[in-house]
């Protein structure tokens, strides 16, 4: 190990070594270092990402899911990063709850606890003068861009950002969507904070002409579900985009010819803005164990079909689904039926079983958005 990652270790091993604990057993590998400890017939197992980068909300659910299936039901987990979690890791904890679940970080080089003891001072990727303009774009009707823009705009609010949505589709769906029930003109919906005594965040529907940035300075980010008709997006708006994410999913009958549609509008995108970050992301997407090689012949085939645009344009990546992607879910499927029911505007992160696929998987895409942002400004 690195000297730097060796003293890093030694400092949260000494943090369980302080409460009595001694080392059961360590292993390394060339990413994560792990120990189990033990006092008193209780387990953890402390595991430290080896990194200069927060760990993800990604590498946390990982590490939540490979607990969850030990036998030792009392195993406590603790995730150890010097460099901290990002806010969708810790937001996702934090609404979670999870009671055998400790993340450790460092601050000032001593040991913290960043959960239970939620630390919300971490300074934002996005805390920049002029909000970032993320599009949601596909040259293909029905994939989910009207979906996946309003959820990636709650996991935003839910990480306390308010977030404007720019409704560029003809069908104005996103306006219905988040019409108030008394005031269908104005479209908005108010996203609880996670700390009660904090404000909680805005999403507002605006049209592009409604869309000012000097009249929301507490907007940092702006999403814009864009329309299938790629020739009838605002070209001012595409030459503004810093990160356009194109949806499109892993079924067999359809998968060359989403190679295609993600290459065709790549090029269009490119041809217009020549700084925006590029990323496919697989929505629809089934991680059941019993699907996973399937899922894999999948993916490696549409990644074939990509190579010739992604040799080419740098920028550009599909996201892999370790990293993030949006499951199938009836949550989402049967999301906006308070429009035919006219009831309140809602996003479909209400919990079953203590648990939101959708919840986790777009608080792993604001990750891996927020991420491309932080890069593509360096
Ligand atoms: N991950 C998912 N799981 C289940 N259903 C989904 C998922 N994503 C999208 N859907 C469903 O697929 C349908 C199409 O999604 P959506 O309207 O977001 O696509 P779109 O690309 O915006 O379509 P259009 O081009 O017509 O605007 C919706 O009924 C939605 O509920
Ligand atoms: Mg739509």
């Amino acid at each position: 190990m690195k000297t730097q990652s060796h003293n890093e270790w030694q400092n949260f091993c000494a943090f369980w070594l302080q409460q009595g604990y001694v080392v059961v057993e360590e292993w390394h590998d060339a990413k994560w270092a792990n120990a189990t400890l033990a006092q008193s017939g209780q387990h953890v197992w402390l595991r430290m990402r080896k990194s200069d980068e927060k760990v993800t909300a990604a590498q946390l659910d990982k590490f939540m899911y490979s607990l969850e299936s030990q036998q030792d039901q009392q195993l406590i987990g603790c995730m150890a990063s010097s460099k901290g979690f990002t806010k969708a890791a810790i937001t996702q904890v934090t609404r979670e709850a999870p009671e055998r679940l400790v993340l450790l970080t460092e601050h000032k080089q001593k040991v913290v606890s960043a959960y239970p003891f939620t630390q919300f001072s971490e300074s934002q990727a996005i805390a920049a003068s002029a909000p970032a303009y993320v599009g949601v774009f596909t040259a293909k009707g029905g994939v989910g861009k009207t979906t996946i823009a309003a959820h990636l705009a709650g996991a935003f609010a839910l990480m306390g950002q308010s977030v404007v949505l720019l409704d560029l589709d003809p069908d104005q769906n996103l306006r219905k969507l988040f019409a108030q029930e008394n005031q269908p003109e104005l479209a908005e919906l108010h996203v609880p904070a996670v700390n009660k005594h904090e404000a909680g965040a805005m999403i507002r529907v605006l049209t592009p002409e409604q869309w000012r940035e000097s009249q929301y300075p507490d907007v940092r980010i702006v999403i814009a579900d864009c329309s299938p008709v790629l020739s009838e997006n605002p070209i001012k708006l595409v030459k503004r985009m810093d990160v356009c994410l194109m949806p499109t999913s892993l079924n067999p009958l359809g998968i060359s010819k989403h190679g295609d549609v993600i290459q065709r509008t790549f090029a269009h995108i490119r041809s217009i803005n020549q700084k925006a970050r590029l990323l496919a992301v697989i929505n629809q997407f089934d991680a059941s164990k019993a699907f996973q090689e399937r899922n894999d012949v999948l993916l490696a085939y549409l990644q074939s079909a990509l190579t010739d645009y992604l040799k080419q344009d740098e920028l550009a990546t599909l996201i892999h689904p370790d990293e993030a992607k949006i499951r199938y879910s009836h949550a989402l499927l049967y999301w906006g039926f308070h429009i035919i029911e006219g009831s309140a505007p809602q996003l479909a992160f209400k919990l079953t079983g203590g648990r939101s696929y959708p919840r986790s998987d777009f608080l792993q895409l604001a990750d891996v958005v927020e991420h491309t942002l932080a890069s593509s400004k360096t």
